[in-house]
């Protein structure tokens, strides 16, 4: 199977494809103002690109928040993401607490919406199957059901095309209800074309905002601490 853009058929009611994204002059930008998003960054080669995606979030106005895997800062320092994004980066579940609430709670609690980018087979894999035992998939895990979730899967194209990254991109879409967009098909990092090339940032962020809730409902949610 190949996973489409989008999933019409989840069953977990995540995602306002009506809100936010507005187009014209400024709209896709206005949209993103003081939304809160978290970007959680798993280990892939693409994660270079994802310092692009965090940098436009936080032109575009939004409070971003990081999370990293520990294969992630392979790649791409937390010194990087802390710097776009103006805030802590979360690489670890042992780390800073919000008050009486652990860090994954808190941040599950506070954004609007969570992208995953780049979404890595390792990273899928542990949704599916309800593992938690990192930052992001912890964060994931304890996300309210109604929060919005983007994935921006990247892999080599036999890890894509394997039926056990088919089988759990459809257990996230179907079950968790999380969208998903690209990979694109096109030059990887394995030096060979093929399918699972990680979607520019643009992309991503124009798929994001059609999934941003209507205004208003984030203020109901618990804020986060800085
Ligand atoms: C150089 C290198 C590049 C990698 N690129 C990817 C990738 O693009 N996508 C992917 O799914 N895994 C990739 N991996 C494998 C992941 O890093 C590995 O599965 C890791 O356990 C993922 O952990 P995480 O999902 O917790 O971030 C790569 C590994 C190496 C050494």
């Amino acid at each position: 199977m190949a996973p489409s853009a989008d999933n019409p058929s989840a069953r977990a009611g995540r995602g306002h494809r009506s809100a936010g994204g507005e187009s014209g002059p400024g709209g896709a930008d206005a949209a993103w103002h003081a939304r809160k998003v978290a970007v959680a960054v798993t280990g892939g080669i693409a994660c270079y690109k994802v310092a692009a995606l965090v940098s436009r979030l936080s032109q575009a106005g939004a409070t971003v928040r990081v999370l990293m895997t520990e294969a992630a800062t392979r790649f791409v320092g937390t010194l990087t993401f802390e710097s776009l994004s103006g805030a802590p980066v979360a690489s670890s579940i042992w780390e800073a607490q919000e008050h009486h609430d652990s860090q994954h709670v808190g941040l599950a609690r506070w954004c609007e919406l969570l992208i995953v980018a780049p979404a890595t087979a390792d990273t899928i894999a542990k949704v599916a199957a309800g593992i938690c035992d990192d930052i992001v998939s912890l964060t994931l895990c304890a996300l309210p059901c109604q929060t919005p979730v983007l994935l921006a899967p990247s892999m080599n194209e036999q890890m894509w095309n394997n039926p056990i990254t088919q089988r759990n991109m459809a257990t996230v879409q179907r079950v968790l209800g999380y969208h998903v967009v690209g990979p694109e098909t096109g030059w990887q990092a394995c030096r060979t074309e093929g399918a699972g090339r990680m979607s520019e940032p643009e992309a991503i962020l124009e798929a994001a905002a059609k999934l941003l809730p209507p205004l208003g409902r984030g203020d109901a949610l618990k804020p986060l601490r800085a």
